[in-house]
Formats: C-alpha cells, structure tokens, sequence
C-alpha cells in the first residue's frame, strides 16, 4: 500500500507543483524477461497509468512526460509502428476515465510528423479532455527540446520583423511564451528512471532550477509509491535557486 507514503507527502511539505519524467527501462525491462521491447513498452502503459493517479493523489498540477523523442524515430520501423499503435491504444482505453478524473491532456512536440491516426487520436484526446482542471498531462511526443527552442526563437523573428514586437522587449518572458510549456510553471522535479544521467534533450529551458532524481527503477516496475518515494526526497531538498539558504 502506498497511502502511508501518501499521507507522510502530504503533512511533509509543498508538493512539486510539476513533476517532469524521463520514462527509461522499458527495452532492458523487456530484455531481462527474454520478450520483443515492444512488450516493455506495452507494459510502461501501467507506470503510465500509476504516476497519473498519484499525481491527482497528491494534487501535483501538471505532470510531463516524454513519451517519445525525435530521436526514437532513427529507431526500427517496428518499434516505433508498435510505440505509435501503443499511443491509439491508450488514448482509445483511458480517454474516458483522463475526462472523468479532471486530466487535460496536451500534445507538446511535431505532432505533423505522427501518422495518420496516431495524428487523429492526439488531437481527439487534446479536444475532448479540454475542460479538465485538476491535473495538465503533458504527453511530449517527437519531442526534441532544441527544436522547441529554434522553434521559439523563430516565432520570435517573425513577430520582430513583422513589426509586432520590438527586439529590445525580447527577455525570458517572452522566450518561455513561445515554448510548448507557456501555459505552465517550469518542472520542480525531474524523475528519470533506469539510473541513467541524463537529460537527453529534454525540456533543457524549463527544467533549469529543477531537482533532478535518478532511480534504478526501470520505468515498467515504476509505482504510485516510487512517486510519492521521490516527492518525498524532494521535499527534502533545500531549493536555493542561486541565493542562500533563509
Ligand atoms: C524509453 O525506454 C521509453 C520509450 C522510448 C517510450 C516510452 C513509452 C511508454 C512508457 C509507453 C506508454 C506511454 C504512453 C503515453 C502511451 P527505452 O526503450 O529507451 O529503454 P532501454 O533504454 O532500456 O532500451
């Protein structure tokens, strides 16, 4: 059971007001059983599942996660027609119950490259959960974070010569307008599982001041209570972003 660890998040201190994952492991989840990776993957949905409930458990407002890099489409045509029918599978299982819990889902990344239904589940999802307001999930697929910042700066270009903005206005604000994530506050706390260091291109403007939490955990065994494990630990952390502690 993890309501005691529930419970001990809640009297312990602000929760992350958005949790940012990187979710690793499903190909070495799937190896060390002997299976295709595709199968990882297929059981990732679950974790999926678990961090969305204990997120609208411990009243987390947005939850991030990088379901698919641009990266992942060097990988075989297989894998990622088995990533890509994973993605209709849950959007066509959990729509129903994403509504009936407050959850709005968004779509951060190239979505013109998505094929055909994968396109038309994504877009279905995004419009018949818009009136959620308990919890953003963003689902960041084709992701690169470099490309939504080239991306920013162009939308920024085109507004200065279009003479609707003045290159002199141009600061953080109006950098971080332009990102996929404007609507949000940056990350508080990065998860990453499979004990891998990295960032791998992920949210590189937003994630910033986040703490940063590497778990060996493999993202198919990842539960609610390795969630609220690492809410925990990042109610522990002093948050000095830049100055000295008070
Ligand atoms: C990284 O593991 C994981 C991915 C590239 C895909 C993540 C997708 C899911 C969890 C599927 C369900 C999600 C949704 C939203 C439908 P990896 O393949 O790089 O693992 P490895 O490093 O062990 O090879």
């Amino acid at each position: 059971m993890s309501d005691d660890l529930l419970q001990r998040v809640k009297v312990h201190g602000a929760v992350p007001a958005h949790i940012a994952i990187i979710m690793d492991g499903n190909g070495r989840w799937a190896k060390g059983r002997a299976l295709p990776r595709p199968l990882g993957h297929h059981a990732g949905m679950r974790a999926v599942r678990e961090v969305i409930q204990g997120c609208l458990d411990a009243g987390v407002g947005v939850l991030s996660l990088f379901a698919f890099s641009q990266e992942n489409w060097q990988r075989p045509a297989v894998e990622i027609g088995a990533l890509m029918s994973l993605l209709e599978e849950y959007i066509g299982r959990e729509l129903d119950n994403l509504r009936s819990n407050g959850v709005v889902v968004r779509i951060l990344g190239d979505i013109e490259r998505l094929a055909p239904s994968a396109r038309q589940a994504v877009y279905r999802v995004m419009e018949e959960t818009a009136a959620g307001d308990r919890l953003a999930l963003n689902l960041c697929i084709s992701y690169s974070s470099r490309a939504e910042i080239a991306r920013a700066a162009r939308l920024l270009a085109e507004d200065a010569a279009a003479g609707r903005l003045d290159p002199r206005a141009i600061d953080e604000d109006a950098f971080a307008g332009r990102l996929y994530t404007a609507p949000w506050p940056d990350p508080d706390l990065l998860i990453r599982t499979s004990g891998e260091m990295r960032i791998s291109n992920f949210l590189l403007w937003q994630l910033a001041y986040a703490e940063l939490y590497v778990t060996p955990v493999l993202w198919p065994d990842f539960t609610r209570r390795h969630l609220f494990e690492a809410i925990l630990e990042f109610q522990r952390r002093d948050r000095r972003f830049g100055r000295v502690s008070v």
